[in-house]
């Protein structure tokens, strides 16, 4: 086993430096269960992604960017259902796009969510369901369409949205809770229950769960990690990378592996 592949930064988990730190993996699995929407917050490289990861399956994963308006999301999450949107009208109780398959899934989910497709008298297949545009003018549509996948939608790096966007989806998302889509808001924010205070309608509707690390987790990254590659750290080493750390995964994750390099 390589050293890079046990420790340092991925986008990827490494089964063997995981730490499932505070129980959060169980944690995490008893909020995803429940009919709320989940907030994980962190700083960066705390390890947010990760737990996503390790307890979520196929999610339907948003990267929010810079500068992108928050109906974007909706976007890119039916696209990766093999749905096409295009949003006509978007704002406080006013929804307008029409929907048409990019495949055969895409036409597959159209249907199940009652998108029956007839054109004229005849129904057509589902390869001509295809180019077929639905008009719709509620919200109600999407969440279907995101339910009949049987797929969480996640939205990660929330923070990347401008306000405005941000206080925007959390207006869809006391939408999208009535229509029981449950969605996972992965960000950097420091003051507690941002979701909240963009939108107080919210209150009950979210959990919010805060990722931090304590001294003993980060330990045994390094012993975890160490015992795959069948070294030990030395306990003067370890207390070094774990202050040098300041209680961040991905810094010490870093500074383990180039300690490592330098060890030779
Ligand atoms: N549970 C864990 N056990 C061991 N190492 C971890 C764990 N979680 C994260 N790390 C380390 O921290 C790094 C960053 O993790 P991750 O990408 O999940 O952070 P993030 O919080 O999503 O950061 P960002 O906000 O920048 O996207 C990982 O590449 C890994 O090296
Ligand atoms: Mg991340």
């Amino acid at each position: 086993m390589k050293t890079d592949q046990v420790f340092g930064i991925s986008p990827e988990v490494r089964e063997y430096s995981y730490v499932d730190r505070g129980n959060l993996d169980d944690e995490m699995l008893r909020m995803l269960g429940r009919t709320i929407h989940v907030a994980v917050r962190g700083p960066s490289k705390s390890g947010k992604s990760w737990l996503r990861q390790k307890v979520l399956a196929d999610p339907i994963t948003v990267q929010c960017r810079l500068r992108k308006p928050f109906v974007d999301i909706y976007v890119d999450a039916l696209s990766q259902l093999n749905i096409a949107i295009q949003i006509k009208e978007s704002r406080q109780g006013v929804f307008k796009a029409t929907l048409s398959a990019k495949g055969e899934g895409g036409a597959a989910l159209l249907a199940k969510v009652g998108f029956t497709g007839s054109l004229g008298r005849e129904r057509t297949t589902l390869a001509e369901l295809k180019h077929v545009g639905h008009d719709v003018d509620d919200l109600r549509f999407v969440a279907d369409i995101i339910r009949a996948s049987g797929r969480r939608l996640v939205i990660e790096d929330f923070h990347y949205m401008s306000t405005e966007d941000r206080r925007g989806f959390a207006f869809d998302l006391k939408a999208l809770w009535d229509y029981q889509v449950f969605v996972v808001i992965i960000g950097v924010w420091s003051e507690t229950n941002l979701l909240l205070h963009l939108n107080p309608d919210l209150a009950g509707r979210v959990t919010e769960i805060p990722i931090d690390w304590i001294r003993a987790d980060l330990m045994r990254i390094l012993t975890k990690g160490g015992s795959t590659l069948h070294i030990e750290f030395d306990a003067k080493v370890r207390d070094k990378l774990v202050d040098l750390s300041y209680a961040n995964a991905g810094l010490l994750q870093a500074l383990a592996l180039l300690t490592l390099d330098d060890a030779g």
